[in-house]
C-alpha cells in the first residue's frame, strides 16, 4: 500500500486488490519513525487511471476475438493487468500520534514511500481513546479482539441509539443497561414494547444475575398512585398536556383542589369530583373537568382506595443497582403519555430534593409518549439534576435535531434511507461523509460508535450476545399454532390435515 494524496481530511491509499483485506470502518495506521497518523476506512474504489475506458474496451473486443495472436514478448501484459487492478482506499484522518502523544494541530505528514501502512489494533485504538477500564462495558468486538467502554461515559451524558428496524438497537441498550445496573447503578426503562420485561430470566428459562434487581411496573396493577402523591402541579400538566384541557378550566381546577385540600382531611379524585358537581361553575367547564378526571380514574393508575398503595418514592428507593421497567406496552396512547408526565415529574423533584441517586433513563420511541416541551428540559435541567437519558428509535427524524446536537453518544447501527442518514449525518459528532459511507454498509449486528464513549475516535463493533432473555412478547401465530396452544374447531381439523 502507498499514500497517494491528501484532500484536506481525506487520505487516498493506493493498493493491490490482494492487499484490500480492510473493512469499512476499520483503522490504518500510517507510520514513520515515532510518529504515525490514524485513518479510517471509508470506502474502497477502482483507482481513476488515464485511457482505463480504452484499455477496457481494447480488453473486451480482444476477448472476442481470440487470445492466442497477441504479441507480447516482454510479457508487459501482466505488469499492465497489475497497474489496472489497483483499488484506492478512502480513508478520513482522525489524528496524528508523535511520540506517543496525540497531537491535534500538527502539520506532519508520513512519507509517500517510505512510511508503513498496516491495520490498527484494537489495544492501540483504545490506549489513544484513552479509557479508563474500571468499569468496562464490553460491547463486542471489532476484528478477533474485545471492545468495551467506560461504563462512566453515558453517565451524566445524552445517549442517542439509532438505525433501523431490526438491526440490534433493543439488544444493545439491554447490554448497555444491564452492565450499567451490574455496577450498581438505578436504570429506569419506558418499556414500550414490553421487551425487557424478561430481563430477568436467561435464554433456557433459568434466573439470571439481574433476577433480584429486576422490577417490572405494571400501571394499573402493581403500579398506582394516590392522587396526592401526583400532587397538584403534575396533575394540572397531565390535564394541560395529556387531555388537552382549556385554561379556563385548567384555572377552575386549581382552584377546587385547593377548596378540597382546606376543607377534607385528603384530596382524591372522588372528593374533587364531587366538589366539581357541587361548586357554581359554566356547564362547559364542569362537563370538560369531570369527562378528564373519570378518565383518569378509568385508567385505574391515580385511585385512593386500598391502603398498600407505595409511594412512587419508596418504589423507586435506591438498595443497590436496579433495573425499574416500567411496561407501557398494552395501554392507551394517553394513557401511556400519563404515566410518563408523574413518572418524570416526580423523579425531577426526587432528583431536585437529592432524594435519589443519579438515574439512567431508557426511552425507546420516545416521540410516542414524551410531550415535545420535554425534549429540551430533559437535555438541560433533568441532566444537572442527574438523569442520564438513553434514547433509541428507529426514526431518527423524530428526536428533534437540536438533540442531536446536544448528543455525547450516537451508536448507529444501519440506515439505507437516505433522507434517515441525512438526518444524523447533519447533526452528529463525526464528519457527514464518512457517516453516510460507513453506516450504509453496517450488517446488522454491527454498530458504529460515535462521540464522547470513544472519544471522538469513531469506531465499527460487532456487538456480542447476552445471556439474558432479550424476547419480547409478541404474540406469533405460527408460534402458538406449533406449540398447540391454538385449538382448531374440529370440522376445519379435518381440512387442514
Ligand atoms: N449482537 C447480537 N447478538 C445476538 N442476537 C442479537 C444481537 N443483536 C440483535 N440480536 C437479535 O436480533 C433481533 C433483533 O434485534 P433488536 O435489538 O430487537 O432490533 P431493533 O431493536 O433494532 O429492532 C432480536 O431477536 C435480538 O435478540
Ligand atoms: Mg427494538
Amino acid at each position: 500500500m502507498k499514500i497517494f494524496s491528501k484532500q484536506k481530511d481525506t487520505l487516498d491509499i493506493l493498493a493491490f486488490p490482494s492487499e484490500v483485506v480492510v473493512e469499512k470502518g476499520q483503522y490504518l495506521i500510517m507510520n514513520e519513525g515515532d510518529k504515525f497518523m490514524l485513518a479510517q476506512v471509508i470506502d474502497v474504489s477502482y483507482a481513476d487511471i488515464p485511457g482505463i475506458l480504452e484499455d477496457v474496451l481494447r480488453e473486451v473486443s480482444l476477448e472476442v476475438v481470440s487470445h492466442e495472436n497477441i504479441f507480447d514478448p516482454f510479457e508487459t501484459k501482466s505488469l499492465m493487468m497489475m497497474i489496472k487492478e489497483v483499488r484506492v482506499i478512502r480513508c478520513k484522518i482522525r489524528c496524528i500520534v508523535e511520540g506517543g502523544r496525540v497531537v491535534h494541530n500538527s502539520s506532519w505528514l508520513p512519507s509517500r514511500f517510505r512510511s508503513d501502512i498496516y491495520a490498527a489494533r484494537v489495544d492501540l485504538l483504545r490506549n489513544m481513546m484513552g479509557l479508563m477500564g474500571r468499569r468496562r462495558v464490553c460491547i463486542g468486538t471489532i476484528g478477533d479482539e474485545d471492545f468495551w467502554v467506560d461504563a462512566e461515559s453515558f453517565d451524566g451524558r445524552l445517549t442517542i441509539i439509532t438505525g433501523k428496524k431490526e438491526t440490534g438497537k433493543s439488544h444493545i441498550t439491554k447490554l448497555i443497561s444491564t452492565t450499567l445496573v451490574d455496577y450498581g447503578a438505578l436504570v429506569i426503562v419506558l418499556d414500550i414494547n414490553g421487551e425487557y420485561v424478561n430481563l430477568n430470566r436467561k435464554v433456557d428459562g433459568s434466573r439470571s444475575n439481574l433476577a433480584v434487581r429486576h422490577e417490572v411496573l405494571e400501571p394499573g396493577r402493581n403500579f398506582r398512585v394516590r392522587t396526592e402523591d401526583v400532587g397538584l402541579r403534575t396533575l394540572m400538566d397531565i390535564l394541560i398536556h395529556v387531555y388537552d384541557t382549556p385554561s379556563s378550566s385548567c384555572r377552575e381546577f386549581f382552584r377546587i383542589w385547593n377548596i378540597v385540600k382546606k376543607e377534607k382531611s385528603r384530596v382524591t379524585l372522588r372528593n374533587l369530583m364531587d366538589a366539581i358537581q357541587r361548586a357554581q361553575l359554566h356547564e362547559s367547564v364542569k362537563e370538560a373537568l369531570m369527562t378528564r378526571l373519570m378518565a383518569m380514574e378509568a385508567t385505574g393508575i391515580i385511585t385512593d382506595e386500598g391502603d398498600d398503595i407505595p409511594s412512587f418514592e419508596d418504589v423507586v428507593k435506591y438498595t443497590g443497582g436496579k433495573m425499574i421497567v416500567v411496561n407501557l406496552r398494552d395501554l392507551l396512547p394517553s394513557t401511556r403519555r400519563m404515566v410518563v408526565e408523574y413518572l418524570l415529574s416526580k423523579l425531577t423533584e426526587l432528583l431536585h430534593v437529592k432524594r435519589l441517586p443519579p438515574v439512567f433513563l431508557v426511552a425507546e420511541e420516545a416521540h410516542l409518549y414524551l410531550r415535545d416541551t420535554y425534549w429540551d428540559d430533559m437535555i438541560t435541567r433533568m441532566r444537572h439534576l442527574g438523569l442520564s437519558p438513553i434514547f433509541v428509535t428507529n426514526q431518527p427524524d423524530s428526536i428533534p435535531e437540536t438533540i442531536y446536537r446536544q448528543a455525547d453518544n450516537i451508536i448507529l447501527f444501519n440506515f439505507t434511507n437516505e433522507a434517515d442518514l441525512e438526518a444524523i449525518a447533519r447533526t452528529s459528532r463525526m464528519d457527514s461523509e464518512s457517516v453516510k459511507a460507513i453506516a450504509a454498509s453496517l450488517p446488522p449486528r454491527y454498530c458504529l460508535l460515535i462521540g464522547y464513549l470513544v472519544k471522538d475516535i469513531p469506531v465499527v463493533v460487532r456487538v456480542r450476545d447476552v445471556d439474558v432473555e432479550t424476547m419480547g412478547k409478541t404474540r406469533l401465530f405460527f408460534d402458538m399454532f406449533d406449540r398447540q396452544q391454538i385449538h382448531i374447531p374440529r370440522v376445519l381439523d379435518e381440512h387442514i390435515a
